[in-house]
């Protein structure tokens, strides 16, 4: 039976006790990590969300009927405990904020009795993510989950009070509402009131935080739950956070201004990691160039070179026949690195690189000694072999990968990824060197070859640069956007954008990205009108707040740093959930269901 804790207070947490607390007495409670009977003598590791307390019991300081009581205990009981702070008589534990520390028991209550839990409460659990989240409330007690949640709080607060003292004011939006166009599949919410209309989660409160600045209100902050329906990934959630802001009577540098103080304060308070302002800037067709990606990893080298004129006139037919039909032979130096990959490992990335849908991977190889081995050097005269060394800046131990191949991007994404992939596998990619930049100028539009047609690669409402506003009407693929992303160790943490305040731009923008007249109306008639009441020129960014975490706290799943996230096929294995629902409730909302999808076993 549970003992009541009535009459007891607690004083403190169990790693709140510190060395002057010697010879004072503390009530704690808490879980027990584990107990070890030694005969006359019982330790108990004491657990609660600030660490851990060592407590003794032995006959003497607790009542004969109090050890018998304690001799009881196993792992995961809810224990009260009364006792005097003692210096550790056994060996200190360097591991532990309260090793030197130990309570002798004068008085035990067992609150709560537990069952063996499915897998040991432990750090760095191994224990298979199913099964974990099954019972996420179990797994929550983990101390490295509760140290990322903890942090994740730190995170939230600290937000709040920096936007505030910018002047930021918090602004809820709703969260039953119509479609955003943030480029995912929408999750409906059926309306019983009116039957065959549906609501929208929102995938952003993109909208509205335009709207709250036509009204006025000027800095809008909100920590918010954004939902889209789209492959989850490891830093894809299906509902998820974002540190939402926007501004009124800024421009571009005026909102990465207040962001990177932000940023700095945060990595300061959350890791006192010192971080250097202004922040570097790279624009968009620099980062595809450099990195082959808009969201570059500039912790290592391994930058990516063009070498088309060298290749154009030498002869290895894929490189002559590739750049001749206009496209591009660019190539990566890994260097310093050559012997750390024999010839089998180079072929491998071969098959790496196709998986980004290069044609093949050309190499070069450099040994200490001097001497070259290549799969291309036999069709290339000297001078070209010595011109492509140079534009690599190649040396003794150096190994070149190229790619050639009629489209640029797809040279450049495959290269990219390679030198990634590389870093990875060499170690290069350090969790606690966090590099931090802004890519700006984002192309207007991407081609979507899905659609057939050219949609806004941030979102229809960002504005286009001033210069490139005329080739909108002439050359809409070449029109660069006032759009920004903040990325940190090459994941984008964030993006954002200047928006559109001028009803005939937007609407203008409308007609580019093909929705009709009507279309346009239907979906955001609402804002179209509101800039017709005066506007002010405004702009804004969002975070993903669970990314900012994860990097934060060194991890590679956003799923550690959210409470009860969902997994790979977007079900939530605790609830139960996405589930069916009875008749009654499909006909109060009009539904009928046409198609069920017979589900795995779990
Ligand atoms: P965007 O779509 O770039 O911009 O989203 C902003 C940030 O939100 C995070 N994010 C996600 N995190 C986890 N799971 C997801 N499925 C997911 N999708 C996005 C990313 C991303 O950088 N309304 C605009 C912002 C603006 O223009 O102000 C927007 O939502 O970290
Ligand atoms: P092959 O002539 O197909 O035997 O290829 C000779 C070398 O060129 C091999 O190392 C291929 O991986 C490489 N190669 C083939 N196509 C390309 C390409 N598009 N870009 C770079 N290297 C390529």
């Amino acid at each position: 039976m549970a003992e009541s804790m009535k009459g007891l207070k607690r004083t403190c947490r169990c790693a709140e006790v510190t060395k002057a607390d010697i010879g004072k007495k503390v009530t704690l409670m808490g879980w027990v990590q584990k107990s070890r009977n030694k005969g006359g003598i019982i330790f108990v590791d004491l657990r609660d969300r600030s660490g851990i307390m060592q407590i003794i019991f032995e006959n003497g300081p607790i009542s004969e009927e109090g050890f018998e009581k304690a001799a009881k205990l196993r792992s995961e009981f809810v224990i009260a405990v009364e006792g005097e702070v003692m210096a550790r008589s056994g060996a200190v534990n360097e591991n532990l904020a309260t090793g030197e520390l130990e309570v002798k028991a004068e008085s035990l209550r067992i609150l709560s009795e537990a069952e063996t839990p499915p897998f040991p409460i432990e750090e760095d659990s191994k224990t298979r993510e199913e099964l974990r989240l099954k019972y996420r409330y179990l797994d929550l007690r983990r101390p490295d989950i509760q140290r990322n949640l903890i942090m994740r709080s730190k995170v939230a607060m600290l937000t709040r009070e920096f936007m505030s003292k910018e002047g930021f004011l918090e602004i809820e939006t709703p969260m039953l509402t119509k479609s955003t166009p943030e480029g995912a599949r929408d999750y409906l919410v059926p309306s019983r009131v009116h039957p065959g209309s549906f609501y929208a989660l929102p995938q952003s409160p993109q909208l509205f935080k335009q709207l709250l600045m036509c009204s006025g209100y000027d800095r809008y902050i909100q920590i918010v739950k954004c939902f889209r329906d789209e492959d989850l990934r490891a830093d894809r959630q299906p509902e998820f956070t974002q540190i939402d802001l926007e501004m009124s009577f800024v421009e571009q540098d005026d909102v990465i201004a207040v962001n990177e103080g932000f940023l700095q304060r945060v990595f300061k308070e959350v890791l006192d990691v010192d971080i250097q302002l202004p922040l570097p800037r790279m624009t968009w067709q620099d980062a595809m160039d450099k990195y082959g990606s808009d969201k570059p990893d500039v912790r290592f080298g391994f930058e990516i070179r063009d070498i088309s004129d060298i290749a154009k006139n030498c002869s290895f037919k894929v490189f002559k026949d590739t750049v001749e039909n206009g496209g591009t032979v660019r190539l990566i130096n890994v260097n310093g690195y050559a012997d750390k990959f024999p010839r089998k490992e180079i072929d491998k990335l071969g098959e790496f690189v196709k998986t980004y849908r290069a044609k093949g991977l050309a190499w070069m190889k450099l040994a200490a000694d001097g001497s070259m081995t290549s799969s291309f050097a036999k069709f290339l005269s000297e001078d070209e072999i010595a011109a492509i060394k140079e534009r690599a800046g190649a040396k003794e131990n150096d190994l070149l990968f190229v790619v050639a191949d009629a489209d640029w991007q797809t040279a450049a994404v495959a290269l990219g990824a390679l030198r990634c992939e590389l870093a990875k596998r060499l170690g290069l990619a350090k969790k606690d060197d966090f590099k931090l930049l802004w890519v700006t100028e984002f192309p207007q539009f991407e081609y979507s070859e899905e659609e057939n047609r050219l949609v806004a690669m941030h979102h229809p409402f960002t504005a286009p640069m001033d210069e490139d506003i005329p080739l909108l009407d002439t050359d809409p693929a070449k029109v660069r956007a006032k759009a920004y992303d903040i990325i940190l160790n090459g994941c984008e943490l964030g993006g954002g954008s200047i928006r559109i305040h001028d009803p005939e731009l937007q609407t203008k923008m409308f007609e580019a990205l093909g929705f009709t007249e009507e279309k346009a109306k239907e979906q955001f008639g609402h804002l179209i009108t509101a800039f017709s009441y005066g506007a002010p020129p405004h702009g804004g960014l969002a975070y993903g707040l669970d990314r900012l975490c994860m990097l934060l706290a060194g991890l590679d799943s956003i799923r550690d740093v959210i409470a009860f996230p969902k997994v790979q096929n977007a079900s939530d294995l605790m609830m139960n959930c996405p589930d069916i629902v009875d008749d009654k409730q499909l006909d109060d909302l009009s539904i009928a269901v046409t198609r069920v999808e017979e589900e795995p076993e779990a």
